[in-house]
């Protein structure tokens, strides 16, 4: 007896390990499997999203997504008009594609930007050249908010310093702080205060259709991204400079300061105006053709 007893320690250890070995088994089988790579086609998987892409776009709950169909369906009756933009001779289309190439190869990121006025109707025509961008199922999933009063534009840089400060000394790595070293980019941002305007550039993750329904916004990010490429050459065209920038954890703040709704999040914060009288770039240079096309 005493033997047996002495032997229900034993018992229940072992007792414990199957207990934890069984659960965790069980867990194991509840898990979903990790994403292979491969097209997964669940009725629970988003579909038409490229895996590879990690698109957020926000799809809608299945009875919203039957009124998104509704919504769709009536552009079913959209009629085709006649389409035939103007078709150059091949010298001219060299000529003009040469002259394209050496204007938007004399773009560059300036961080040094000059207080000088801009005319608000350059501005305009730049945001809507960059409204004619190609978007997911012609969602217009884009916001351009500008920004030219004072005390806004302080604010944004208040908000945007604070969060970089903490971005460069905290939360990027080694690795990425020294990349931007060679750049000279620092959390201070006198730029955001300087610049006559800064364009701030929304996605909309989804749409509000008629009756308040959400509506899909289809690669909403690309689509957005495609157009900031537009508005980028629009600047360049009329002399205007930028500098490209994401600001790392700061949408939230600038979403409640510039009163944005919450279907919108930040993409891209362009300060714009001319360049300052004694500005520099880093001496970079582009790859060539050779290393960027691929001929098959
Ligand atoms: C998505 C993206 C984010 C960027 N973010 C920043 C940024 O936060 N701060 C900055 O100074 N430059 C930023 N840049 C600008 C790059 O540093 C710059 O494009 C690159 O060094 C090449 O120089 P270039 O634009 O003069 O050709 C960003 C560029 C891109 C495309």
């Amino acid at each position: 007896m005493t033997f047996l007893s002495g032997l229900t320690p034993y018992f229940i250890a072992v007792f414990c390990v199957l207990v934890v070995g069984f659960w965790i088994q069980l867990q194991r089988e509840k898990k979903p499997e990790e994403p292979t790579g491969e097209t997964v086609s669940t009725s629970k998987a988003r579909r038409w999203v490229d895996q590879d892409l990690q698109d957020d776009t926000e799809i809608p709950a299945k009875n919203d997504e039957d009124d998104d169909d509704d919504d769709h369906g009536s552009e079913l009756d959209l009629p085709h008009v006649p389409y035939a933009p103007p078709r150059y001779p091949v010298a001219s289309m060299l000529e003009r594609s040469q002259d394209f190439y050496s204007l938007m190869n004399q773009r560059r990121s300036v961080r040094f930007i000059s207080p000088e006025p801009v005319p608000r109707e350059v501005i305009d025509n730049v945001i809507r050249t960059a409204g004619t961008a190609p978007s997911g199922a012609h969602t217009e999933p884009w916001t351009f908010v500008v920004v030219s009063d004072p005390d806004t534009k302080h604010e944004i840089r208040t908000i945007v310093e604070d969060e970089e400060e903490v971005n460069y000394r905290q939360r990027m790595g080694n690795k990425w702080v020294k990349d931007l070293a060679r750049i000279r980019t620092t959390w201070v941002k006198e730029y955001l205060d300087v610049a006559p305007y800064l364009l701030l550039i929304f996605k909309q993750t989804y749409g509000i259709a008629s009756g308040g329904k959400r509506k899909t916004h289809y690669y909403n990010e690309i689509s957005v991204s495609v157009s900031c490429g537009i508005l980028l050459a629009a600047l360049q065209n009329v002399g205007l400079v930028t500098v490209t920038s994401t600001p790392l954890n700061c949408g939230p703040r600038l979403r409640v300061l510039l009163q944005r709704p919450a279907n919108e999040k930040l993409l891209m914060l362009l300060p714009v105006g001319y360049p300052s009288h004694d500005a520099t770039v880093p001496d970079l240079k582009r790859k060539p053709v050779e290393d960027i096309m691929v001929h098959i």
